[in-house]
């Protein structure tokens, strides 16, 4: 077995549906005003999609467009990963609808429920195959339509989920873990905490009701724990590797709220110049969030070819976890 790979990314690609619900537009909905959505979450708008366009149609459009950006096509790729928390269907799995669209030969394809981290999951399993040399070039998506299992009457979840998705190509190197110049991820660290899994779910499920559900949210809580945990991963992925915060060009942090995401920043010692946001029009995506955001800062020209990015994320169950991965 080889075990003298790591995985870098080869390309990234995003897709988000062409609908913008703004704050504004809730106004109309529920009891909310534009100015308290932003003073506590940072979000202006998100993209909502269309009643047709499911999960595995915008995982399709991401990962179309990441192949593009790496000029390849569905046979050059082995494995599919898709994160998400709003499957087409409860089985099979979106991972297989996206080989079958993208023309991908027989190989793995499985999704990933780790909720909001779904995407850190994903990638750091993606890694780990690739590590052990198992598979050679690695789909990660993530992609929601968390407008499917809102509850719009609830203002307090409604007003904070958006849409999309976000795909990178991860692929085997030669070289081992090497050394923290060379391009590639150099840690994953993945967390869960089952007692807290009340704090954030859906009120169904296949097993329990036959329905998919809707969000439910202790916010404040999810908050005090998000920051807590979010400072506590990343500095995790520094001391392991040996860095410090000044050494990291880019936190790429899933986007559920500023406030958040500054308190992150904060705890690292990091400027928000550092800092990938998009909250502000993406909302929060769940597993799609941080692939959207790496995806538009590497379409922005932000993150360059080299930078060294930080990225974490945190959601339901409560999950959380970081990669440190140099671009
Ligand atoms: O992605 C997965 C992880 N999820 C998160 O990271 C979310 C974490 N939590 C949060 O981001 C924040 O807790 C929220 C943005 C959800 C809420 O902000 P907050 O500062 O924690 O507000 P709060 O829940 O303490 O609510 C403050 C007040 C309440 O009124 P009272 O009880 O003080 O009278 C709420 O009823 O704001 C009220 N409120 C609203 N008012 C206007 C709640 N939602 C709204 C709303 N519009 N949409």
């Amino acid at each position: 077995m080889a075990t003298n790979m790591r995985s870098i990314i080869a390309a990234t690609g995003s897709y988000l549906p062409e609908k913008i619900l703004t704050n504004k537009d809730l106004e109309a909905k529920v009891d909310t005003t534009d100015e308290w959505i932003f003073q506590r979450s940072g979000i202006k708008e998100r993209r909502i999609a269309a009643e047709d366009e499911t999960t595995g149609d915008m995982a399709i459009a991401a990962a179309k467009r990441a192949l593009a950006a790496a000029g390849l096509t569905g046979s050059d790729i082995d494995g599919i990963i898709v994160a998400t928390t709003t499957p087409d269907r409860t089985f099979p799995a979106v991972a297989v609808k996206v080989q079958a669209a993208l023309d991908i030969p027989v190989g793995l394809a499985f999704d990933i429920q780790a909720v909001c981290t779904g995407f850190v999951y994903a990638m750091s399993v993606a890694n780990n195959f690739i590590a052990l040399g198992q598979a050679k070039r690695i789909l990660v998506i993530g992609a929601e339509k968390m407008s499917s299992i809102l509850n719009w009457e609830d203002r307090t979840t409604c007003v904070l989920f958006g849409d999309g998705a976000g795909a990178v190509i991860l692929e085997a190197e030669e070289g081992g873990a090497g050394d923290i110049t060379d391009r590639g991820i150099h840690s994953t660290h993945l967390y869960a905490n089952g007692k807290l899994r009340d704090l954030l779910y859906t009120d169904g499920g296949t097993a329990m009701t036959g329905t998919s559900g809707q969000i439910v949210m202790e916010g404040r809580e999810v908050f005090k724990y998000a920051v807590k945990y979010m400072a506590d991963v990343v500095e995790e992925a520094l001391a392991e590797n040996n860095i410090t915060a000044d050494d990291v060009d880019w936190l790429v942090p899933h986007q559920a709220n500023i406030r958040i995401i500054e308190a992150t920043a904060k705890k690292l010692g990091l400027s928000m110049d550092k800092v990938i946001v998009t909250v502000e029009k993406h909302g929060n995506t769940s597993a799609a969030s941080i692939p959207l955001a790496l995806d538009d800062a590497v379409q922005s020209g932000k993150i360059k070819r080299g930078d060294l990015l930080l990225i974490e994320g945190m959601g339901g169950g409560l999950t959380w976890g970081s990669a440190l991965v140099r671009f």
